[in-house]
């Protein structure tokens, strides 16, 4: 049985029941009733992983990660640093039939650059999971992958396993709990506080050198209630509404590429390096 709050040397072991999960839980056309069904089936797993989740992510706690980690004061790495970093937190209990953290990312971005799209685009897929670097920084999964969700206002029935909300603090303060909560009414994704994780730290580590769709695609995909459901209209923007497209554009590279053939990240490399190196400086602050 995975302990959702192990540290990062226990590796990423929610991550393929958890990934498994997501693209079940949102393959097209889907009922409520029938999201429901399936949430309730699921492996126990991602259940104790969303329960802990769902308990733990305050707005307290996502306000003091945000000032924790989003002055950028862990140190410069380079992308291809990060991914190696982040590439050590695979679970080697079955290493053969499971991806490496570089192999999905590539496997994503290879996807995307197969089909055309632009060359930032490309690039936004061979980052999109490196803010999981934050579970080497001692984070615990929970406050790394998963479904995200805004805090401070009223919870979506959207979200997956929204019973659990209700052992979360900040289910008895009446002011959080509200519509808009401590937000105005359509005040823009960025100005909403997101469950912690790796979606928000990449986005920020990044913010200066990509275009806006690929900071939304960042920031954003894994807020499944937003752009698989429709939640959380009260609070988007005009602005978020027509960035919602790129968000879906991306999401099928990051769910269903995998089990493609695995990349060569030796054969891959150089046209990488070029790609970065056209975005980013050498080292970025993380
Ligand atoms: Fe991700
Ligand atoms: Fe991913």
């Amino acid at each position: 049985m995975v302990n959702p709050t192990a540290v990062a040397h226990d590796g990423l072991t929610i991550e393929d029941d958890w990934s498994g999960f997501v693209a079940g839980r949102y393959r097209e056309g889907k009922s409520q009733a029938e999201f429901r069904n399936y949430d309730a089936a699921v492996v126990p797993t991602v259940a104790q992983f969303y329960k802990t989740n769902h308990e733990l992510q305050t707005l307290d706690f996502v306000l003091e990660k945000e000032k924790e980690y989003l002055a950028l004061k862990k140190g410069k790495m380079s992308i291809w640093e990060a991914a190696e970093f982040l590439n050590t937190l695979v679970d080697d209990s079955d290493p053969d039939t499971d991806l490496t953290q570089i192999e999905h990312l590539l496997q994503t971005s290879e996807a995307i650059r197969k089909d055309g799209h632009p060359r930032w685009m490309v690039l936004t897929g061979f980052i999109h999971d490196l803010g999981k670097v934050l579970c080497l920084y001692g984070e615990p999964q929970w406050a790394v992958v998963g479904d995200t969700f805004p805090v401070g206002c009223a919870y979506s029935d959207k979200v997956v396993f929204p019973e659990y909300f209700a052992s979360n603090p900040d289910f008895n303060v009446a002011r959080y709990q509200t519509k808009h909560g401590i937000y105005e009414p359509n005040c823009g994704l960025s100005n909403v506080h997101m469950s912690w994780g790796h979606d928000t730290y990449i986005g920020h580590v990044v913010r200066d050198y990509l275009p806006e769709p690929a900071l939304y695609m960042l920031r954003y995909h894994s807020f499944y209630s937003w752009h698989q459901q429709g939640a959380y209209q009260c609070l988007t923007s005009e602005h978020d509404r027509e960035m919602l497209s790129w968000v879906k554009l991306f999401n099928p590279y990051d769910l269903y590429s995998k089990g493609a053939a695995k990349p060569s990240v030796k054969d891959l490399k150089p046209y990488y390096d070029d790609l970065i190196a056209e975005f980013f400086p050498n080292k970025l602050d993380w």
